[in-house]
């Protein structure tokens, strides 16, 4: 079967769109109607006129549009496709956290369940933390969670009174230092582009460190012709097809069995699978109403301020 073309077919007669999230393969990417970081995936959610969106991505994402868009059919081709760091952060622990750090506002990265966005002040992407962190007045004092390089990166950015949640990522802390350095001198004048989400060795080392998005960005105004890039190898995708004369080198991972890094659950969806799951309108999201009221204040809390940031 042509899936792409039944895919086309079945997007036109159920007024469907897809949404799908930069780490996705190179084949999901280019037939989804808008391909994003997780800011711009939620600002297209909210704004949709479609009526069903097919998410090609992973549950918190797909929970996040089902939040902002309730009233539509949100679909999600494998409700096994999860995320460890959102895994790393469960509601009773975070529940007692905020408890042994009374006082503080709760700004919580939006890859979280939507439990946890229940019990945060303000959401936030890699795209907009910084900007969301100082919007809260001087002084206020903050928990964030989930991701631990995250925080500390913005921690040391803002100079503000965080307390870090102890979560991370397994495709972001796992590049090797050494794997990027050898790259380094076998590639003079390469940049290391680096996600927020790496270790702070990772970090240090990188002439840039931004979202999936502002990479992309950068390495299109950037002047230089070779990038290695710490972040899910998927974003290489639209890397190369928007900077056809330049040369992106995916960073490795420390097991060097494999040569870049993967996310396994953002890898779970397939064409195959988004055409199942557009012809069956299955597995869909289903939140309890009260569930989506409370988590979608913090969510519209960050996009009330982040109206300026991406399309
Ligand atoms: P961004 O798309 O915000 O860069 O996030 C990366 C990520 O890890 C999503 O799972
Ligand atoms: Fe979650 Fe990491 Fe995969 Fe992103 S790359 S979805 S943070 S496990």
């Amino acid at each position: 079967m042509d899936f792409i073309r039944e895919i086309e077919k079945l997007k036109a007669e159920k007024n469907a769109v897809i949404l799908a999230h930069y780490y996705q393969t190179g084949d999901i990417q280019d037939i989804a109607d808008f391909v994003g970081d997780s800011l711009a995936l939620s600002q297209k959610a909210a704004s949709t006129s479609a009526g069903i969106i097919l998410f090609a991505g992973v549950k918190f994402m797909a929970e996040t549009a089902k939040i902002l868009s309730p009233q539509k059919k949100v679909l999600l081709p494998d409700m096994d496709a999860g995320c460890s760091l959102a895994d790393s952060c469960n509601a009773d622990d975070f529940k007692r956290f905020i408890a042994q750090n009374p006082g503080r506002t709760v700004v919580t990265y939006v890859n979280t369940s939507a439990e946890i966005k229940m019990l945060s002040d303000i959401v936030c992407t890699s795209s907009n933390a910084i900007q969301i962190v100082e919007s809260l007045p001087a002084g206020e004092k903050i928990i964030f969670a989930p991701d631990r390089n995250l925080g500390n990166f913005i921690l040391n950015k803002t100079g503000r009174d965080i307390v870090v949640w102890n979560g991370a990522c397994h495709v972001h802390e796992e590049f090797s230092l050494e794997a990027i350095l050898r790259l380094q001198k076998e590639n003079p004048g390469a940049k290391v582009l680096a996600h927020p989400e790496c270790e702070l060795p990772v970090r240090m080392i990188a002439d840039f460190i931004g979202s999936t998005a502002a990479m992309l960005q950068y390495s299109t105004a950037d002047g230089a012709n070779r990038y290695i890039v710490a972040t899910e190898a998927g974003i290489i995708h639209q890397m190369r097809k928007t900077n056809p004369r330049k040369v992106f080198i995916p960073a490795p991972p420390k097991d060097s069995t494999c040569g870049c890094s993967e996310c396994n659950f953002m890898k779970l969806v397939t064409v195959e699978k988004i055409y199942n799951c557009l012809a069956n309108e299955l597995p869909e999201i289903k939140l309890a109403g009260d569930i989506i009221s409370k988590a979608r204040k913090p969510i519209n809390r960050m996009l009330d301020i982040s109206k300026n940031i991406n399309p």
